[in-house]
């Protein structure tokens, strides 16, 4: 019985990114079948509204999504594609793991970073509550609420229970929003003493921004409410090598879609220079979620291969090969395996 997986190639790099990866799962073994739901700026434009009901359809059907960036059309009144899916299918946990590549130059050559970032994906200032009160006078809110942050602080506690992981590190500014960042740290110490075996400790959103740069390696776990979660994970995304190597997955009671953390990168678009790292490791992680362990490994393991090798790697993480020759060595590595 195949698992049945929405795809959504997305726009800009990101069906270039999606075809890599749709070769690289096949070349595992694993028995998917893709249902193809496409979605970019000029189908948001045309239908004018973010998500089509075919989307939604299609993801209520197969429960789990692999999806390329979309780009969000600039005119006024369009949500973006990811808020909007996130809150539709109520996928609150975002989850990225940011790791050292082998072979990989960045700043911290002789240092191995492996975190986690755990950040709450339906709320906070992403609530889309903006106000004009006065002309030229504009709020925008910030909603926290129990239900969501002990939600969150939970499913990361829970990961590192089962992966065996010491260290939670909550990430906040409650000393200027007292009530609403409070309350996200009160939920956090909460669930944290449910796990005495795991350490917990707590960071100024400011101060673990530049412990991230100078010490990367002493973080394990991340856990933060939306917007601080976004800005720390590309924060982090640029420690081990930017966007194109970030994986990252969206998860709900029900639903699960999986993603890279870069955008549709139009700079580079149908140039045929874009790294599909990332994407590969967000269907790495996809599998994992299927219960296709040794196909995730076999993906991890031939993805990390031609790091290692370093001979077909594109240019944004230093090397001068095409998307086509990167995705091909990954094949080699697979068959290989
Ligand atoms: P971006 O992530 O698309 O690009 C930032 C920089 O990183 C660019 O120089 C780009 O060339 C480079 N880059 C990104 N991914 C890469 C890859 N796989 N390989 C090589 N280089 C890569 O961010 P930007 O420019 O802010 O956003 C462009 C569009 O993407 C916007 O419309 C934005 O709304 C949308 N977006 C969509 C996301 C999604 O659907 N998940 C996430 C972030 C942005």
């Amino acid at each position: 019985m195949p698992h049945y997986c929405t795809l959504i190639p997305g726009d800009g790099i990101g069906p270039e990114v999606a075809e890599a990866t749709v070769r690289a799962v096949e070349a595992t073994g694993a028995d998917i079948c893709w249902r193809r739901a496409e979605l970019n700026e000029a189908i948001i434009l045309e239908a004018g509204k973010t998500l089509p009901q075919y989307l939604l359809d299609s993801l209520n059907e197969t429960k789990v999504g692999l999806k390329g960036p979309v780009t969000t059309p600039v005119a006024s009144g369009f949500q973006s594609v990811n808020v909007a899916l996130r809150k539709a299918l109520d996928l609150f946990a975002n989850v990225r793991p940011v790791r050292t590549l082998p072979g990989i130059k960045n700043r911290f050559e002789d240092v191995r970073i492996d975190m986690v970032i755990f950040r709450e994906n339906t709320e906070d200032l992403y609530s889309g509550l903006e106000h004009e009160i006065v002309k030229d006078v504009v709020t925008s809110l910030k909603v926290i609420t129990r239900t969501a942050s002990i939600r969150i602080a939970r499913y990361a506690f829970e990961f590192a229970r089962r992966n065996n992981r010491k260290k939670v590190v909550a990430i906040h500014k409650a000393n200027i929003m007292k009530l609403a960042d409070g309350l996200f740290l009160r939920c956090c110490r909460e669930v944290a003493s449910e796990y005495p075996a795991i350490e917990y400790k707590e960071l100024i959103v400011d101060n673990a921004s530049m412990q991230l740069v100078i010490r990367p390696e002493t973080f394990d776990i991340l856990l933060l409410p939306n917007l601080y979660g976004d800005i720390v994970s590309d924060l982090a995304a640029g420690l081990v090598g930017g966007l194109g190597i970030v994986p990252g997955a969206n998860m709900g009671e029900t639903h699960a879609v999986f993603e890279a953390v870069h955008g549709s990168a139009p700079d580079i678009a149908g140039q045929g220079k874009a790294n599909p790292t990332a994407l590969m490791l967000s269907a790495a992680m996809m599998l994992t979620h299927l219960g296709e362990n040794d196909a995730a490994h076999k993906l991890q393991s031939a993805v990390e291969a031609v790091y290692r090798e370093g001979k077909h790697l594109t240019g944004d993480v230093g090397g001068d090969s095409s998307t086509a020759d990167f995705t091909d060595a990954v094949l080699r590595a697979l068959k290989a395996s």
